[in-house]
């Protein structure tokens, strides 16, 4: 029998993990023991605020819905989806464009819409159009690239948050031409505060902060052969632009709507963004754009 303390009790655990057949879950699970009992020890963790933290995550879990997912909402306010999307850029073998966050509100099977369509129902403010060309890290066009857009609309809100899952609104899926180009129209986005109205909302809330996410556009794009590209672009004009309360700004997706005659819609002021795809690795599927709704279907 083995007198535990707070330091022995953490070798114990990973001697009795040892032998877990999976090598990624084993070095996975061995560095989450290790670091959350360092941290323990780091803080000098009570029984109450240990319970209070159990309670929390509870109640995260309790807040997730097919059009919620809390979790996710979690890593983005406490930067972890900002560190794992960059180790992923890392990973990549070439340089494309920059990645952000996915968010909780992307969902798969999007209305398909042809170049140059506007993606809002009802309109009510600014309508621009946003344009470029998808090419690979050469610059090789790539042609019939899968563009899924979705944004909030001129009210800082999206489809699932006004009609959950019965109706979708400011979403659509285009393919380029032979050229790798498209264009489409829309409702220039309100930034937005993230949901506040959850445990993660109250968190935020503690640590004084504003919840805001500067306004942008989600894209996720693929193309055959090609690292799928999960990224925004963000209106540099926003208030809340280096304040990003998930950490999903990056430079090189700060965007400005502005009169451009080269824009394939005369009159409406565009934003012009030209993505770039880093090729796919042998055996990398490529795919990061998981549905989050697709969490619950075990439900
Ligand atoms: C979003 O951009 O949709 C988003 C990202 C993280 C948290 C909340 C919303
Ligand atoms: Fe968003």
């Amino acid at each position: 029998m083995q007198d535990l303390d707070e330091f022995t009790a953490t070798d114990a655990a990973l001697e009795q993990m040892a032998a877990t057949p999976n090598k990624r879950l084993k070095e996975i699970a061995d560095a989450a023991v290790r670091h959350m009992h360092a941290f323990a020890r780091e803080v000098n963790l009570t029984p109450e605020e240990w319970l209070f933290g159990i309670q929390f995550l509870t109640e995260v879990g309790k807040a997730c819905t097919p059009v919620r997912q809390e979790f996710i909402l979690l890593s983005d306010v406490l930067g972890l989806s900002a560190v794992v999307n960059a180790l992923h850029d890392k990973k990549a073998r070439e340089l494309g464009s920059q990645s952000s966050l996915l968010g909780p509100f992307y969902r798969e099977g999007a209305p398909e819409m042809p170049l140059g369509a506007c993606i809002a129902a009802h309109p009510t403010a600014e309508v621009i159009t946003v344009y470029g060309q998808v090419t690979g890290n050469d610059g090789k066009p790539i042609p019939n690239a899968l563009i899924q857009v979705w944004q909030t609309s001129e009210h800082g809100l999206y489809d699932l948050q006004t009609h959950g899952l019965d109706g979708t609104d400011l979403r659509a899926n285009f393919r380029t031409d032979a050229q790798g180009r498209y264009h489409f129209r829309t409702v220039r986005p309100l930034g937005y505060s993230i949901p506040m109205d959850g445990p993660v909302g109250e968190m935020v809330k503690a640590q004084n902060r504003h919840g805001f996410r500067p306004s942008h556009i989600h894209f996720l794009i693929g193309g055959e052969g090609y690292r799928e590209l999960v990224t925004a672009l963000y209106f540099g004009d926003d208030a809340h632009i280096d304040s990003d309360t998930v950490f999903g700004v990056s430079g090189s997706l700060v965007v400005s709507a502005a009169q451009d005659p080269n824009s394939p819609v005369p009159g409406l002021r565009a934003v012009h963004y030209d993505f770039r795809l880093a090729a796919a690795a042998p055996g990398e599927s490529g795919r990061v754009g998981a549905d989050p709704s697709k969490l619950m279907a075990a439900e």
